[in-house]
């Protein structure tokens, strides 16, 4: 079910209209449905009932305290690049059993945080990483249960910024060298190998990446388990693509190109289950966007509109420093109006109040007519928006809300102007 949707002229979350939310605790501020996001969970978990299994959340695509509980609630695991993320997971309530600490540079006082913290296993990506657990884990008394992530050299097909299973990417240790590390790390004190991990990319649209992905894991368990080395645990990574154009359909409208449109988060699932269950492994899956993207909105308010003779531009009042996935990455998010007034539309850039050329939310985008203090919703950016947010041009960070059912919660407050110095 879509829990933003237009009634009549007017954007809905669940059963608040979504002006109110505006209104009320003003722009730009990111709004949230909470029985999307629970939705979007249980349709990856579903097809895995029956697998010993665990979805970990990634928390790096979207941290909010309220949101994490939620998750850990649901029963889902966690996986960690940090310290704080580790931090915010426990103070959540996700069992440290389920949480799985990734990212090619953990640093020493994160390996004994998590060590500590007793979490179920480190995805190590190099020898020296190997060396340094050991270490730790020695200097603990414990013994740190290891997955070793491994770069199968699989092109995702997605932006060359969030593709990570490429030879020349900087995660991982080279399907290569896999059996050597593998023997390697067996052989270190402190350390108990249990599985194996890979992640391929973010953003994937396709199935096929994946499901080569998983014959190369299954693959690498069965030559692995020849030369002695039984794993029991496969973390095959997050990575599941969601749909970006054409979030949100009305006849009022302009027509949006088709984009990527992906399989539901269910089908990816589906298709690597079978060669990755018949390894005997548990299975953990690292879903981040999939959760929460189509699960949120940033709501802006148009400052001004002019025209500069080649071009019309709307500012809004939210700009790079509160969504940087235009200006990073180019991405598309579809934008609407949040009242529906006009079916006339422009071709127009939206813009933010940055000091940047790059601060644009859309550019040469079809457009309904808008004019000042309109509301307009940037679609999909539950997932790598507000976790991307800073004070560049010393500008508050936005607030966030919950929507569930007719209830409205403030989640994270509007940063204000004395927390700024
Ligand atoms: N596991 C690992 C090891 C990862 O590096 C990532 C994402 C995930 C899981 C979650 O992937 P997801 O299911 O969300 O695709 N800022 C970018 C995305 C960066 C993704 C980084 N790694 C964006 O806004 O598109």
């Amino acid at each position: 079910m879509q829990y933003f949707r237009y009634q009549e002229q007017e954007l809905w979350c669940e059963e608040v209209p979504v002006s109110e939310l505006a209104q009320e605790f003003g722009t730009p501020l990111y709004v949230y449905s909470k029985n999307q996001i629970v939705d979007n969970f249980r349709a990856v978990e579903a097809p895995l009932t029956g697998t010993d299994h665990t979805v970990c959340y990634a928390l790096k695509a979207n941290s909010n305290p309220a949101i994490l509980t939620l998750l850990a609630q649901e029963g889902a695991g966690a996986d960690v690049v940090s310290a704080g993320e580790l931090y915010l997971a426990l103070k959540a309530g996700f069992a440290p059993g389920r949480i799985a600490f990734a990212g090619v540079g953990k640093r020493e006082d994160e390996i004994e945080y998590a060590l500590n913290s007793s979490i179920f296993v480190f995805n190590a990506e190099s020898t020296q990483e190997l060396q340094l657990i050991s270490l730790v884990a020695a200097r603990l008394g414990k013994k740190a249960r290891i997955g070793l992530r491994i770069n199968p050299d699989i092109d995702a097909q997605s932006h060359p910024y969030i593709t990570t299973g490429l030879k020349e990417n900087k995660f991982g240790i080279s399907a290569g060298e896999a059996m050597a590390v593998f023997q390697y790390a067996a052989g270190l004190p402190g350390i108990e190998v249990v599985g194996i991990h890979t992640h391929i990319g973010s953003q994937i649209v396709k199935v096929e990446p994946f499901v080569e992905a998983a014959g190369f894991v299954a693959g690498l368990v069965a030559k692995l388990r020849e030369a002695g080395i039984i794993l029991q645990h496969i973390d095959f990574g997050g990575g599941i693509g969601v749909q970006y154009s054409n979030a949100l359909f009305h006849e009022g409208l302009p027509h949006e190109n088709p984009g990527a449109i992906p399989p539901p988060p269910g089908d990816f699932v589906r298709a690597v289950l079978p060669t990755l269950k018949e390894t005997g492994c548990s299975l953990w899956l690292e879903p981040g966007r999939s959760i929460v993207a189509d699960a949120g909105v940033l709501l802006t308010t148009v400052l001004y509109t002019k025209e500069n003779g080649l071009k019309k531009f709307v500012i809004v009042d939210g700009g790079m420093n509160d969504l940087l996935r235009p200006a990073l990455y180019d991405a598309y998010h579809q934008i609407v109006p949040v009242k529906i007034t006009t079916y006339e539309h422009d071709k127009v850039d939206v813009v933010g109040p940055i000091c940047e050329t790059g601060d644009f939310f859309a550019r040469d985008r079809m457009l309904a007519k808008v004019k000042r203090n309109d509301h307009l919703a940037i679609m999909t950016t539950g997932a790598y928006g507000y976790v991307n947010t800073s004070n560049y041009n010393a500008r508050p960070r936005p607030a966030e809300i919950l929507v569930n059912g007719e209830k409205v919660r403030v989640i994270r407050e509007r940063q204000t102007l004395d927390q700024l110095f």
